[in-house]
């Protein structure tokens, strides 16, 4: 199916055969071809949890304010951003691997660890936060798109309490938590959702 099609056919699902199950293998063939996403600097700081055990999906049951689908899909994944991604020995590591594999010189290679590093050099935490939230928010919608289009449906979501899932979790302070992915056999079709009209999206050279 075009993306194009998926785009307009993807809803968000709310109801899951919780007996449905779906082999690792190809959440972790999702996750690859996700992976491939755009992401700034290819610091690639996008993490993916994946949980799996019945009983830690209970024990988030209630710190996703009893929304089933965390209980009901498939799978369930927490998409995180590292902050460790910043670190200068990452970003040196990953483009001396890009030299390696042949898809630059040493000249780009350096340029473009250089410029990654003066890049992140000087921002603030929340600035950070901000780099992690587009990386991984790009990386949570291919991650959809490539679920719908293997016939699964999916939820998106933030509905939780972030301070309650990283204690459950154990998710340390290096990861920021950005939202659940939800992917599964839905029983009851999404309802459908309007849009704005496109041309009350649009601006031209301003914002009016
Ligand atoms: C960042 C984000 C968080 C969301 N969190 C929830 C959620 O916790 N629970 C829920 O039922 N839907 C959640 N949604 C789904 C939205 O309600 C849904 O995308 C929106 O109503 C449009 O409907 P559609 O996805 O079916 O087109 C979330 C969506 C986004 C993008």
């Amino acid at each position: 199916m075009s993306i194009k099609n998926l785009l307009e056919k993807r809803r968000s699902v709310r109801h899951y055969d919780p007996s449905y199950t779906i082999s690792p293998e190809i959440i972790v063939s999702l996750i690859e071809s996700a992976s491939k996403s755009p992401n700034g600097n290819n610091i690639q700081a996008t993490r993916y949890l994946i949980i799996d055990d019945p009983n830690v999906r209970q024990l988030l049951l209630p710190i996703a304010f009893n929304q089933n689908q965390v209980k009901e899909a498939s799978t369930l994944i927490v998409m995180l951003g590292d902050y460790q991604a910043f670190d200068k020995d990452n970003i040196i590591k990953i483009h001396e691997e890009g030299f390696q594999a042949g898809y630059f010189n040493t000249t780009l290679r350096d340029y473009l660890a250089n410029a990654a590093i003066n890049y992140y050099a000087n921002k603030s935490h929340e600035d950070l936060k901000l780099e992690l939230i587009r990386d991984v928010s790009l990386a949570s919608m291919s991650l959809i798109l490539l679920a719908n289009e293997a016939g699964f449906e999916t939820i998106t979501m933030s509905g939780y309490d972030s301070k309650q899932l990283k204690e459950a979790l154990n998710i340390s302070e290096r990861y920021l938590d950005v939202l659940l992915i939800a992917i599964g056999k839905g029983t009851t079709a999404g309802h459908k959702t309007v849009r704005h009209n496109v041309n009350k999206v649009i601006y031209k050279n301003q914002i009016l």
